[in-house]
């Protein structure tokens, strides 16, 4: 059984700033550090640390590329189907609070460039069984989700960042859907109920349930922690309490060790366990992919805080 991250690679240029810039404001960054990221490349390290065979697919430019198939390959992922295109490839300028906040503007570059072609030879390589994971941050994702879907490949989706194109993509073929507070509003278009405000957190995952029955729900709630939810079953867990550095990347870890849990056959309030320790580690650490923990620092802090 592989996994498959198909999805964004991204430069991620961090501006340390006292507070956002707000319109018509121009203020000085204290810091700029450069690292790895994009949802693709950050879930497919938190898939490899995890411990799972991992590839990841997807396009970054001939120019600028160096930085992130070397930090995949040192993480253990291959990088054999990720194509090199003309151009520059995907970066991103990201604000970071003293509190650890962020906010992000993408570039999609490369990203946005996977040709249908690119597609069939990258799943070609991949059968029946094999866990396909993907993100809203490449071109083609509906595509790459019907070839997949006719090849019996496990799809899980991470509706993120949440635009129009998710409507475009055949939803009724995932598995597991993993998505935050917001996404999940934007993807039930909840804004057209009458009580939108009021929804609470288990009134979304009742309604992810009967929108997707076919698929097994994780909402993630920030500091609140995160809900497991299928027609059978529902579950819990709470965050890990930390010093916050850099958000960054959190939900990316969450869903790659969530899902490496799953994979490796164990009951959702395990991998939730898991996830929880995963990311309170992550939100501890500046950058994306450099955050990431691996599986022992995961464990270890799993043995200390659910005791
Ligand atoms: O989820 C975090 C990622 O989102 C960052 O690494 C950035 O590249 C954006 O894609």
């Amino acid at each position: 059984m592989k996994v498959l991250v198909f999805g964004s690679l991204n430069i991620d240029y961090v501006y340390s700033v006292e507070h956002f810039v707000q319109p018509g404001e121009t203020i000085s960054s204290t810091a700029r550090q450069i690292f790895c990221g994009g949802k693709g490349l950050n879930q497919a390290i938190a898939f490899a640390k995890y411990g799972h065979d991992t590839w990841q697919a997807g396009a970054v430019g001939v120019g600028d590329s160096q930085m992130l198939l070397e930090m995949l390959q040192q993480a253990g992922v291959h990088t054999d189907f990720i194509a090199q295109k003309e151009g520059a490839s995907g970066h991103t300028i990201i604000q970071c609070t003293p509190q650890g906040e962020n906010n992000i503007i993408l570039f999609g570059g490369a990203n946005q460039t996977i040709s249908k072609e690119d597609v069939d030879k990258v799943l070609g390589n991949f059968e029946k069984g094999d866990y396909l994971i993907l993100q809203n941050e490449i071109n083609q994702v509906p595509y790459i989700m019907e070839k997949a879907h006719n090849k019996g490949m496990y799809i899980v989706l991470n509706p993120s960042p949440m635009d129009d194109k998710i409507f475009k993509m055949p939803l009724k073929y995932v598995d597991y859907l993993i998505l935050n507070e917001i996404e999940a509003t934007a993807i039930l278009q909840a804004k057209n109920l009458k009580n939108e405000a009021e929804l609470t957190s288990e009134q979304l995952l009742d309604m992810l349930i009967r929108k997707f029955p076919d698929s097994k729900i994780v909402l993630t709630l920030g500091g609140e922690g995160a809900m497991y939810g299928d027609r059978k079953k529902r579950c819990s867990q709470g965050i890990i309490s930390v010093k916050v550095v850099d958000t960054t990347a959190a939900g990316d870890t969450f869903t790659g060790y969530f899902m490496g849990e799953i994979i490796n056959g164990k009951m959702p309030e395990e991998a939730l366990k898991t996830a929880a320790a995963a990311a309170a580690l992550a939100v501890s650490r500046k950058g994306a992919g450099t955050s990431i923990p691996a599986y022992a620092e995961v464990e270890k802090m799993k043995q200390e805080k659910h005791k």
